[in-house]
């Protein structure tokens, strides 16, 4: 299990209710730039805690959104935001298995997903599911994290995965965009948002130099609160060093 409760009380403690990335809503806003998503049905690829998904049919409007992640805690908990916020008849979570999509082909007029592809490991085959799914004319939006050609052997890297929780599957943004050519998008754009990520990490650090440490530990426990630390400092170190290359991904399906 990649998020234990630890791990997503900590991660959402800093970065806001249902939230299990960094950035939060500003972040998605940044994704969303020039697009209109009233009315719209919208896949989100790795849900999470459900905020993301929450935001989209609350802020931007979506009629419906599916969020599907592969934990089954976290599709409850992303079940009992929706509830909460009184949304649960128009945003929905999905348990699924990795690999194919369980949606027929044109279904959503947008895929949308944060930070999640960075744990799926074949992403041409990924990228193929999307394009089937989206209806012509539909767009898929992601923030995926890749990494520079040799990162695999940068000791900045294995510093900073010793250090992680999490387990990840990167690939580069010149084999990203390739692959997403190939599986047939038109429009295919992959942008450098290394800069945000290093603020929107910065911010984790400091907050987690401060009393946050403690208040997390309290939460958390100790170990992992330090774990989240090390993680947080060894990401910004893998950011500085430009080995880590965070990214947008959009790509639009025409007919
Ligand atoms: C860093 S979290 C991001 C969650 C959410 N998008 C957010 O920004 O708050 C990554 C999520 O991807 C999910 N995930 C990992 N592999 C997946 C797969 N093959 N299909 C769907 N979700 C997956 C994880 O369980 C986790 O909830």
């Amino acid at each position: 299990m990649n998020y234990p409760t630890e791990v997503t009380d900590a991660v959402e403690l800093i970065w806001g209710e249902g939230m299990l990335s960094p950035g939060g809503p500003e972040k998605v806003a940044q994704m969303l730039k020039g697009i209109d998503l009233s009315g719209s049905r919208v896949l989100d690829i790795g849900s999470g805690l459900g905020g993301v998904d929450v935001l989209l049919a609350a802020k931007y409007r979506a009629a419906t959104v599916i969020g599907i992640d592969i934990e089954p805690h976290l599709i409850k908990s992303a079940r009992d935001l929706a509830a909460r916020k009184g949304l649960a008849s128009r945003v929905i979570f999905q348990l699924v298995a990795p690999g194919r999509l369980p949606f027929a082909d044109a279904s959503f007029d947008l895929v949308f997903s944060k930070e999640a592809m960075l744990h799926i490991a074949d992403k041409p085959a990924l990228y193929v599911e999307v394009l089937r799914v989206l209806k012509p004319g539909g767009w898929f939006i992601a923030s995926d994290w890749l990494w520079s050609e040799g990162a695999a052997e940068s000791g900045v890297v294995h510093a900073w995965l010793s250090e992680s929780l999490s387990t990840f599957a990167f690939t580069t943004p010149s084999a990203a965009l390739d692959a997403l050519i190939d599986a047939g998008f038109a429009e295919p754009t992959i942008t450098d948002f290394r800069h945000e990520l290093q603020e929107a990490n910065r911010k984790e650090v400091t907050l987690l130099e401060g009393p946050a440490r403690q208040k997390l530990a309290a939460i958390v426990g100790t170990e992992v609160a330090e774990g989240r630390f090390a993680s947080a400092k060894g990401r910004q170190a893998a950011l500085d060093s430009g080995d880590l290359i965070p990214c947008y991904l959009r790509g639009r399906r025409l007919s």
